[in-house]
């Protein structure tokens, strides 16, 4: 997603989303979105965590700690809540900066792209300027270690930060985010499946753990298939996911699992094409997947799928169906796939007696395809192909070459990542 379509999806307009299109609700009257502002669309679903909301205000607002930490498990709700506070405080905000922290090296990165959203010159000292003039909000989305995020904090405004580690504390206050209350799932399934009764979903809810990830692609499922919530309670019990097993979900109730599987089966009857993209995207970046380099990487790579893909019209169909089963978010040009889909994605190829790395290839194809768009945040998908492709010899230099030139082209000859990639090639 570029940061112009994200600030057109902040303001109202189309989001595609699971289930149908929607139109962002905004509580009114909606103030004006500050002039840089590059959030993910407002989930128009959100639902309960008032609690917490209230915390970080409280917080952020009252005490002279202005940096908060949202640490919980994945799927939990960290980044939509961090999303949905921002958006219900926009108007207190001078502007809001979205920065993907999982990879800590591209930091500096999105630290000159939103220097240059804000106008200054690339000499400036964006550190000075930003605790000269406060009314800010910075959001780390996903950080690894507090280290990765505290080297380039900022001060003068309010930083909110998303973690599945624990270790935060340093850095200022920490919210613990649990699953959601089962009032807050019963409240979230009805909102979105009305057919359903509070019993039934008090039973799906308790079958998902009340993790709203599962929540959600369970609601996204009945959305699409108008399936009465107690065939679906039994097709959840007695299904054995061909796809998706128990266990691959690590910590998680294996049901998350088996609602993706049933999800996953339902598109692949339907458009098979849509499944293989799905698994590629499983090697990238969570965010900004380019749909048209994904088109043109399964045309080069798999011949299965050559009619499917040299239609952009059907191939577009085909990612319309990922989204209304809720296995991906579309804005624009790109769709993201949340990270713990990626990771059970991953685990498919070996049981479906598959080549992991075929679909890692693919994927390393797509990020090389992205580098030419200067629009997109340029190496975050081939870091993320890189890291799970394994390549022998004379392929591997090759590989790492390439990677070595981009980087040096986009970032110079010096920065960490270019001697990164070039150090993998010696
Ligand atoms: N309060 C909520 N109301 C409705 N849906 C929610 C809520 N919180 C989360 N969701 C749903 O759950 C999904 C996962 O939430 P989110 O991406 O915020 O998890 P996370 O904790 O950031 O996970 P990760 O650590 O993997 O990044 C969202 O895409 C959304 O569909
Ligand atoms: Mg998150």
């Amino acid at each position: 997603m570029t940061e112009g379509q994200r600030a057109e999806a902040s303001d109202g307009s189309r989001v595609y989303q699971a289930g149908r299109d929607v139109i962002v609700n905004q509580p009114a009257p909606a103030p004006p979105a500050p002039p840089v502002w590059n959030l993910p669309p407002r989930n128009p679903n959100f639902t309960g965590r008032e609690d917490v909301l209230a915390r970080i205000h409280e917080g952020l607002s009252t005490s002279v700690v202005s940096v908060h930490s949202l640490h919980g498990l994945g799927g939990v709700g960290k980044s939509q809540t961090a999303i949905e506070y921002a958006y219900r405080h926009r108007a207190e905000y001078q502007w809001a900066y979205w920065i993907p922290a999982e990879q800590p090296e591209l930091i500096p990165d999105h630290f000159e792209r939103l220097k240059a959203a804000l106008g200054l010159p690339a000499t400036a000292d964006l550190r000075s300027v930003l605790s000269a003039e406060p009314g800010w909000l910075l959001i780390f989305d996903n950080a690894e270690r507090p280290g990765d995020v505290h080297e380039h904090l900022p001060v003068g405004g309010h930083v909110l930060v998303t973690t599945r580690n624990t270790g935060f504390g340093g850095l200022g206050r920490t919210v613990e985010l649990d699953a959601l209350s089962r009032p807050e799932s019963v409240d979230f399934l009805r909102g979105r499946v009305p057919a359903t009764t509070a019993e039934q979903a008090d039973r799906l809810a308790d079958v998902l753990g009340d993790l709203p990830l599962g929540l959600a692609q369970a609601a996204a499922y009945l959305e699409e298939t108008a399936l009465p919530v107690e065939e679906y309670l039994t097709l959840l019990d007695t299904h054995e996911s061909a796809l998706l097993a128990e266990g691959d979900v690590p910590g998680y109730p294996h049901t998350v699992a088996t609602v993706w599987g049933l999800s996953l089966q339902r598109v692949a009857r339907q458009e098979p094409v849509a499944v293989a993209g799905a698994l590629i995207s499983a090697y990238l970046a969570p965010d900004d997947i380019p749909l048209e380099p994904l088109r043109q990487a399964i045309r080069q790579d798999d011949p299965r799928f050559a009619d499917a893909t040299a239609d952009p019209v059907r191939w577009m169909r085909a990612i319309g169906l990922l989204v209304k089963y809720g296995l991906v978010r579309r804005t624009g040009d790109t769709i993201s796939m949340h990270r713990l889909l990626q990771a059970a994605l991953r685990s498919l190829p070996e049981r479906m007696g598959r080549d992991r790395h075929a679909f890692a290839k693919s994927a390393l194809l797509v990020s090389f395809y992205n580098l030419t768009d200067t629009t997109l945040p340029p190496m975050s998908h081939l870091l993320a192909a890189l890291s799970y492709t394994r390549f022998a010899g004379g392929q591997a230099v090759e590989v790492y070459r390439k990677s070595a030139e981009h980087a040096a082209k986009l970032y110079g000859p010096d920065h960490a990542l270019t001697r990164r990639l070039r150090r993998l090639t010696e």
